[in-house]
């Protein structure tokens, strides 16, 4: 996409962290935002920033949780913002646990949150973008979607491998129809994430994150780079390009890096 300019976005989970930091970047760049979020003051004190610095932005309070969110959002960029360009499915929850005590509800909750909400969104979404013949798409995976470095989320890690699969796919499907895919796929950030996170099921683990050799970022800065990509028609937007020497790594002799990466984990959580 050449320009964002007077081009409308909608932006999911974009009353915090990763969404609001990129609601920011691209409304500075002029474009008009749909601040989606189920914290209604959260979108609400976006669209103040993005309005009082001169922007153009609407907050719809929705849970992506519902199949009928997306027609919502939808209809409501269509209706009062004039167009849809950019859709940006970005919200994620957390969860933590022993893969023996994390309960089959808590993995129903987690992939209808971070990915059956892609699913619905593609439902409502994909029709109008390839009948208008261009539009951007950008899906916010995880290092934790790239590479297993601990065994006490898998209901996240599964969720977000599979948003890379399918933001992979879709760039097979809709690049030559004129529509532009970007998974992102971040380390850590500086967000609230933390705050969604239940109690952990089971005996407490070690926290293990992806690696000591990732800085945790500013949202600021993924929000700039979210632009970058969606400007660039980049399809992998790592935030930290060094996540590429651990998956090299990987797909040079996988049973030796599990085999390392099964030490380093047993040894963190002894
Ligand atoms: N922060 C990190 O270190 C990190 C790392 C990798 C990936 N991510 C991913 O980045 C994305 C954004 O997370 P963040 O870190 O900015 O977290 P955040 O908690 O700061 O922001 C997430 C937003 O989503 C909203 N939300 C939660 N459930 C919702 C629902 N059902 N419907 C609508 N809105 C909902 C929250 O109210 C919040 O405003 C997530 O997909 C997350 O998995 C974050």
């Amino acid at each position: 996409m050449r320009t964002v300019r007077d081009k409308t976005a909608v932006i999911t989970g974009g009353g915090s962290g990763i969404g609001r930091a990129t609601a920011l970047s691209l409304a500075s760049r002029g474009a008009h935002i749909v601040v989606a979020d189920i914290n209604q003051e959260g979108a609400r004190a976006v669209v103040d920033d993005i309005v009082g610095a001169g922007g153009a932005a609407i907050a719809v309070h929705s849970d992506v949780a519902r199949p009928t969110a997306f027609e919502e959002l939808k209809q409501a960029a269509l209706d009062r913002l004039g167009s849809v360009d950019i859709v940006m499915n970005n919200v994620g929850v957390l969860t933590r646990g022993r893969p023996d005590h994390l309960p089959a509800e808590e993995w129903e909750r987690i992939l209808t949150v971070n990915l059956l909400s892609v699913v619905h969104s593609n439902t409502a979404f994909l029709p109008l973008l390839i009948e208008q013949g261009h539009g951007h798409i950008v899906n916010t995976a995880s290092f934790a979607g790239l590479f297993t470095y601990a065994y006490d989320r898998l209901p996240y890690a599964a969720s977000k491998a599979a948003v890379v699969q399918i933001s992979e796919g879709l760039r097979l499907y809709l690049r030559p129809q004129g529509i532009g895919v970007t998974v992102l796929c971040p380390g850590p950030v500086a967000t609230n994430i933390a705050t969604s996170l239940p109690p952990t099921f089971g005996p407490a683990v070690g926290t293990l994150g992806p690696g000591d050799q990732f800085a945790v970022l500013d949202p600021a800065v993924v929000g700039e780079q979210v632009a970058g990509a969606i400007l660039d028609d980049t399809f992998m937007l790592y935030t930290d390009p060094q996540v590429r020497d651990v998956l090299v790594e990987r797909a040079k002799d996988w049973n030796a890096f599990i085999e390392r990466r099964t030490a380093i984990v047993a040894a963190a959580s002894s």
